[in-house]
């Protein structure tokens, strides 16, 4: 089998991490020649991640601009992946999530006539708003690409229902579970001062659909929850988008047990989800992770593309939602028996073996 030419294409933080366990699998492959293009849609974040995992873009497109609008960003990936696949000729690509860059990139793909590996495929809210503008993005991506690696066989259904080929869609489990079981496996440190006698509630929101009224008012119900429980700990390392840096400093900063930090680094963030009492979070990769490490989480969202762990009973949705977050946040702090109820341990996400379920369809396609 002649060397293959597969390009990896990684635009934000949650790419770079679940893409990580794929591209270091595939580096060990001897027909493949693995090509790494980070779109820096995401600029701090994603450096942080590619340097922990010790991967260097062999093709830096530098996209990011400060509070850089969808169109903008969309119409900058797409004219300057052109220019990348027109000059790489990949035998394949490989994308991760829903992001704008995954989004843009199989449609540069498709106009190329490349094939494309879409990694979490499947995942539907069925609410094209919510979350915005992801739902878009992935049903979009899932309309160009040739492979589909769903994580889970729910995602593999939502694929079936949208008339996907079934031999195309491939059941692998989410390389997120890969990424923090190698991570988690060795020592990890947090890095910040803080008091191991008290509990620990982590934090983290960044949607775009919550810009503006909703995330004030999922910070003034942190804020509340932290005035009522002087006892407990609070740590939120804020998404770096000036829409939630500022309002989250206006509102959250100077409190005595509410702590603000910049993004953590990914070994930093698993030691901060293993320290914490619970977690509340409008994440995606943090409700895959935070299971696994037996940590219950309330996202504050009303819906969710990942109803595994909600049926597991590791995660609870409270949405956006003032009243809600304080009631069922308190309700944890409060009651064992509840608590103990949102215990689980293991991830209903992925078993660790993701990337080399990939890789393997890849390699059986080539050869
Ligand atoms: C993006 C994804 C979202 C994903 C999230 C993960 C889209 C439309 N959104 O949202 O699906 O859940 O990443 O975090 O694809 N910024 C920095 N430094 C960084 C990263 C971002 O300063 O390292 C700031 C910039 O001002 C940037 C802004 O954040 O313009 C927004 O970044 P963008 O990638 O458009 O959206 P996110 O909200 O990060
Ligand atoms: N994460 C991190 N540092 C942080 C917060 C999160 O490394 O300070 C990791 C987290 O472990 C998860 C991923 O970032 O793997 C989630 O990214 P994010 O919430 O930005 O995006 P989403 O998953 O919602 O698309």
């Amino acid at each position: 089998m002649s060397v293959k030419k597969i390009l990896c294409v990684v635009g934000t933080r949650p790419e770079a991490i679940k893409m990580a366990p794929v591209i270091l699998a595939l580096k060990q492959q001897r027909w493949a020649d693995v090509r790494v293009v980070a779109t820096a849609q995401h600029r701090g974040m994603l450096d942080q991640v590619l340097a922990f995992f010790g991967i260097e873009p062999d093709i830096d497109l530098d996209v990011m601009r400060p509070n850089q609008a969808l169109a903008t960003l969309t119409g900058q990936l797409l004219l300057k992946l052109d220019v990348v696949l027109l000059e790489e000729r990949p035998d394949a690509v490989l994308v991760q999530g829903d992001t704008t860059t995954v989004m843009a990139c199989a449609l540069a793909c498709f106009y190329r006539r490349i094939p494309v590996g879409h990694i979490e495929a499947g995942l539907r809210t069925w609410d094209l708003q919510h979350p915005f503008p992801e739902e878009a993005n992935r049903i979009i991506t899932s309309k160009l690409v040739r492979w589909h690696f769903a994580p889970t066989q729910s995602a593999r259904q939502n694929l079936l229902k949208e008339d996907v080929a079934s031999a195309d869609v491939f059941v692998t489990g989410n390389t997120v579970i890969d990424a923090l079981l190698t991570t988690a496996a060795s020592e990890v440190e947090i890095g910040l001062d803080l008091d191991p006698s008290k509990r620990l509630v982590l934090v983290t929101a960044h949607r775009r659909e919550h810009f503006g009224a909703p995330f004030l008012g999922i910070c003034r119900a942190l804020r509340t929850l932290a005035e009522n429980n002087p006892e407990v700990q609070f740590l939120y390392p804020v998404h770096p988008n000036p829409k939630i840096q500022d309002v989250a400093q206006a509102c959250l900063a100077g409190m005595p047990n509410f702590r603000l930090c910049a993004p953590l680094g990914y070994a930093a963030f698993i030691a901060a989800m293993k320290a914490a009492y619970f977690i509340l979070t409008d994440s995606g990769g943090v409700q895959e992770e935070a299971p696994a490490l037996g940590k219950p989480v309330l996202v504050m969202r009303d819906e969710t593309e990942r109803p595994e762990a909600v049926e597991q009973g590791s995660v609870k949705l409270v949405g956006a939602n003032y009243e809600r977050i304080i009631e069922q946040a308190q309700r944890l702090l409060d009651d064992e028996s509840a608590y103990r109820g949102m215990v689980r341990g293991v991830s209903p996400y992925g078993d660790g073996q993701a990337a080399g379920r990939i890789v393997k369809v890849l390699h059986e396609h080539f050869s």
